[in-house]
C-alpha cells in the first residue's frame, strides 16, 4: 500500500489511522516512547526540497518504533546527475522497506510508486501533502470531537496541503470552504473528486465569506517551495488573504486556528493570530509525529 494522495484512503482507514495516532501521542506524554514494532526495517527519505517538520518527524518516528532510517538529498543521489527515477525506485525497493518523497513535480512520486516494490510515501508534491492532513485531521478531532459536521475555511492559496486537506474534509465529512484569489484555487481534479463523493466544498475568493461561522480556520504560506520566482506578484495578490484579528472575529469564538508551518508572520498570519488562545499550530506540528507513526506502522507492522 501506498501514501500518495488522500485519497488512496478510505474513511475507516483514515479515521484508524487518527485513533491509532491518538493513543501513540497519550502513550509519548505517559513517557513510553520508544517500543520495537519496527525493528529490522528501514525507511528512506528523499527531498528535492527543504524540509523541518516532515524531515524530523519521521526520522523520530522510525527511532521511537524501533527501525533505521536513510535521510537523503536529491542533488546528492544519482537522481541529481539525470539517473532515471523508475531505476532508483527499483534499487532501493531491494535494500528498504519503505520510502517518503518529497518532490516538486507530483509525477514523480507516482512513478516511483509505479516502479517500486515497497510501500511509498508522498512527503509532499506541487499537488499533495497527505501526510500532513493525516495530523490536521487528529488536531481537529482533538479539539472539535467529530468530523461531521465541522465547516473548516481555508483562506490563501489553493495549493497542495489546500488540496490534501480538501480530500480529507470530503472523507471524514466535512463541510470545506476555500478563499482564494482568481488564478489561485484548489486543483480542480481534487475539487471534482471531493464533490463526486459527497464533499461540501465552496469556492469563493471572499475570505470572510469562508470564514463566517467557521470552526476552523486555516491559512498557509503565500509562495510555496518553487513559487519562488512569482514572490513580488503573490505578495499582491494574496494581500487580502490574511489570517488576522479581523478576520478571526468573523468565525466561531471558539474556532481553532490551523497553519501547516512554516509560517511568515505578517504575510498570510499575524503574529497575534498565531500567538492568541485559539492557535493550535504547534500541536498540530507535534502531531505530525504521532499521525506518521500510526502511518508507518499500518505501512510496516508485520
Ligand atoms: N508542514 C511541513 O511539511 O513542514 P516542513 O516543510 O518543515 O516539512
Ligand atoms: N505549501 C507549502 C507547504 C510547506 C509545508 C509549500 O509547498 O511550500
Amino acid at each position: 500500500m501506498n501514501l500518495i494522495t488522500i485519497f488512496d484512503l478510505t474513511r475507516a482507514e483514515l479515521e484508524g489511522l487518527v485513533e491509532r495516532g491518538e493513543k501513540l501521542k497519550r502513550k509519548r506524554k505517559e513517557g513510553l516512547k520508544a517500543s520495537n514494532e519496527l525493528e529490522g526495517k528501514t525507511l528512506a527519505l528523499i527531498f528535492e526540497k527543504p524540509s523541518t517538520r516532515t524531515r524530523v518527524s519521521f526520522e523520530v518516528a522510525m527511532h521511537e518504533l524501533g527501525g533505521n532510517v536513510i535521510s537523503l538529498n536529491w542533488n546528492e543521489l544519482q537522481l541529481g546527475r539525470g539517473e532515471r527515477v523508475r531505476e532508483t525506485a527499483r534499487v532501493l525497493s531491494s535494500y528498504v522497506d519503505a520510502v517518503m518523497i518529497r518532490a516538486y513535480r507530483h509525477d514523480t512520486v507516482e512513478e516511483f510508486a509505479n516502479y517500486a516494490s515497497i510501500p511509498v510515501i508522498n512527503g509532499l508534491t506541487d499537488l499533495e501533502h497527505p501526510c500532513q492532513t493525516l495530523a490536521d485531521l487528529m488536531t481537529i478531532k482533538g479539539y472539535k470531537k467529530n468530523f461531521a459536521g465541522v465547516t473548516v475555511a481555508w483562506v490563501g492559496d489553493g495549493n497542495n496541503v489546500c488540496n490534501s486537506l480538501i480530500g480529507g474534509a470530503a472523507i471524514t465529512g466535512m463541510n470545506m470552504r476555500v478563499a482564494s484569489p482568481d488564478g489561485y484555487e484548489p486543483a480542480k481534479v481534487v475539487v471534482e473528486r471531493a464533490k463526486k463523493m459527497g464533499g461540501e466544498v465552496l469556492i469563493t475568493e471572499n475570505a470572510e465569506e469562508a470564514a463566517l461561522g467557521a470552526d476552523v480556520l486555516y491559512t498557509d504560506v503565500w509562495v510555496s517551495m518553487g513559487d519562488e520566482k512569482e514572490r513580488e506578484k503573490r505578495e499582491r495578490v494574496f494581500k487580502k488573504y490574511q489570517l488576522n484579528e479581523d478576520l478571526v472575529r468573523v468565525a466561531k469564538e471558539d474556532a481553532i486556528i490551523m497553519h501547516c508551518m512554516p509560517v511568515h508572520i505578517g504575510e498570510e498570519i499575524t503574529e497575534g493570530v498565531l500567538k492568541s488562545e485559539n492557535s493550535v499550530i504547534f500541536e498540530q506540528a507535534e502531531n505530525r509525529l504521532h499521525a506518521q507513526k500510526a502511518l508507518l506502522l499500518k505501512l510496516l507492522e508485520k
